[in-house]
């Protein structure tokens, strides 16, 4: 298989062949899920969570995701390499461009930043225009933790998913190349997905999406200590061994077979 590109991730879209990515925080997992399928690797601000133990993402650095982008980069032949802005290391262009440029230097091949307010969309266009590939990520955004009073849905309402629609347009206009939708209700992903020209990548988000994400550990069946949402999956359980595990979910992504309705928001 050749190694995944940017412009390759819309083509993959426009073929309808669904995108695997999962998260991954060092080196060894990171070759176990490059050689059994991934397409997408994502060094999440999840690490804040499930690395480092805290009950947000809100004390994740650069300096952590960059060295976590680093060990990840060392595994990988054949995914596309994500590396997540950590809390406000997109607060402005400046300083989204330095914590970009690290994180490219450091194997990564895009970023992803949350959000769509307007200097936001600044930062996207921003970094396009000086060669940083962006994803997007909207709906529940982990980032946004402390407004929102927990880690909850998000869209329901008729107004805050017609929000949301203008939301995954504007970041894909600022030149986005992917879009992450967070814990929305499937038919709200749906709708989004067949109006964004960019895939997106769901977590929460129901079948239709272009593509699914998985924290490792969550995939894993591993107890973090927080709560497991519904749209959680042991693949762990079904395959086997780690490798094993992660065949049955890029398979199981791919044929449309996860999410299931029961991981799904309605
Ligand atoms: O930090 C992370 O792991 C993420 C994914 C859940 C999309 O942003
Ligand atoms: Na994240």
């Amino acid at each position: 298989d050749k190694p995944w590109t940017v412009p390759a991730l819309a083509d993959a879209k426009r073929a309808g062949r669904k995108l695997a990515m999962l998260t991954a925080y060092d080196a060894v997992f990171a070759r176990v899920l490059d050689q059994n399928g991934a397409d997408l690797i994502l060094v999440g601000d999840s690490l804040g969570m499930v690395v480092k133990g805290h009950a947000s993402t809100l004390p994740v650095t650069v300096d952590d995701i960059a060295y976590h982008t680093a060990a990840v980069a060392t595994g990988l032949q054949r995914a596309l390499l994500i590396a997540d802005l950590p809390f406000q290391a997109d607060a402005t262009p400046e300083r989204a461009l330095d914590a970009a440029t690290r994180l490219l230097q450091a194997g990564a091949q895009m970023v992803k930043l949350e959000g769509a307010g307007p200097h936001k969309l600044d930062v996207i266009r921003y970094l396009v225009e000086r060669e940083i590939p962006v994803s997007g990520h909207l709906g529940m955004t982990p980032q946004s933790v402390l407004r929102f009073g927990g880690f909850k849905v998000q869209g329901r309402e008729e107004r805050a998913a017609e929000k949301l629609r203008e939301d995954a347009l504007a970041v894909a206009e600022a030149g986005a190349s992917l879009l992450v939708l967070e814990c929305v209700p499937s038919a709200l992903a749906q709708s989004v997905t067949a109006a964004s020209p960019i895939p997106t990548i769901g977590i929460g988000a129901g079948p239709h999406c272009d593509g699914q994400v998985l924290v490792l550990h969550d995939f894993l069946g591993l107890d973090s200590g927080h709560r497991r949402p519904k749209f959680v999956k042991d693949f762990l359980a079904e395959g086997g061994s780690v490798a094993g595990a992660v065949r049955a979910y890029c398979d199981a992504v791919r044929d449309g077979n996860f999410p299931g309705a029961e991981h799904a928001y309605q």
